[in-house]
């Protein structure tokens, strides 16, 4: 095992996070732009083989998800969604009637997506194990949505500008980012790459504060 993914493994989430941003601000200018994850395949299977994105599924989470299917609902001409970093699939399970939206889950996690495709079995739900820094889609959507995936990218503005080319004319991006360092880094990053058309805040009374925004790419 290489010693960083060791280290990984030994160091709890958050601090992971943390030593992980510590690192890339440093270096940030000697890595140039490449189309890549700074999360590896080995250490998100790890994570939910370990339950460690179980809180996902709590309560508290709710709001996030019931705006960013809220977004999909109000503008009743999605017919299409593309979920970068879709986990285990839990937002699937809001967007409303199943059957009229086609929906592509995209995620490093080849654990997360087994769970998700077999709760998951119709024909207009596919789940893809794929690092999204690369993943290239076979055609295009209505929305594309970046749930609390952003910040794993080392240049997130231009993953953002990669997946303006699959959106659809008219075609938006829902961008859910936490209250947290990682999260305002990758938000300035990316402020410059769309237009926000709408934007949510949400608070669960635990502290935990989420930016959910609705964003139209600037060309
Ligand atoms: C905080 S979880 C959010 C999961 C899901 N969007 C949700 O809210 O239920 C972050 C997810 O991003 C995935 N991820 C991290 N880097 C990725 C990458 N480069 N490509 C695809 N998925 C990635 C992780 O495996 C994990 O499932």
């Amino acid at each position: 095992m290489q010693a960083h993914h060791a280290i990984q493994r030994i160091l709890p989430l958050r601090l992971r996070h943390g030593v992980r941003e510590l690192a890339y601000s440093v270096f940030v200018d000697q890595l140039g732009w490449r189309p890549t994850s700074r999360a590896s395949m080995e250490i998100v299977d790890d994570d939910y083989r370990r339950g460690r994105w179980d809180y996902l599924n709590n309560l508290e989470e709710m709001s996030r998800y019931a705006v960013i299917a809220g977004y999909c609902k109000h503008r009743t001409n999605v017919l299409s969604v593309l979920d970068l970093g879709c986990g285990s699939g839990i937002l699937r399970r809001w967007l409303r009637p199943p059957e009229s939206i086609d929906y592509i889950g995209v995620d490093l996690s080849n654990v997360a997506i087994d769970r998700a495709g077999r709760e998951w079995t119709d024909g207009s739900t596919r789940f893809i194990a794929a690092d999204a820094a690369t993943y290239v889609p076979d055609r295009k959507f209505d929305v594309v949505i970046f749930n609390e995936v952003l910040y794993y990218f080392e240049q997130p503005s231009k993953i953002l500008e990669h997946f303006a080319g699959f959106l659809e004319n008219n075609g938006h991006f829902v961008v859910s980012l936490w209250d947290a360092p990682e999260s305002r880094r990758a938000w300035r990053q990316s402020r410059g790459s769309v237009r926000v058309v709408d934007a949510v805040q949400t608070r669960h009374s635990s502290g935990v504060s989420w930016q959910i925004c609705l964003c139209r790419p600037r060309l």
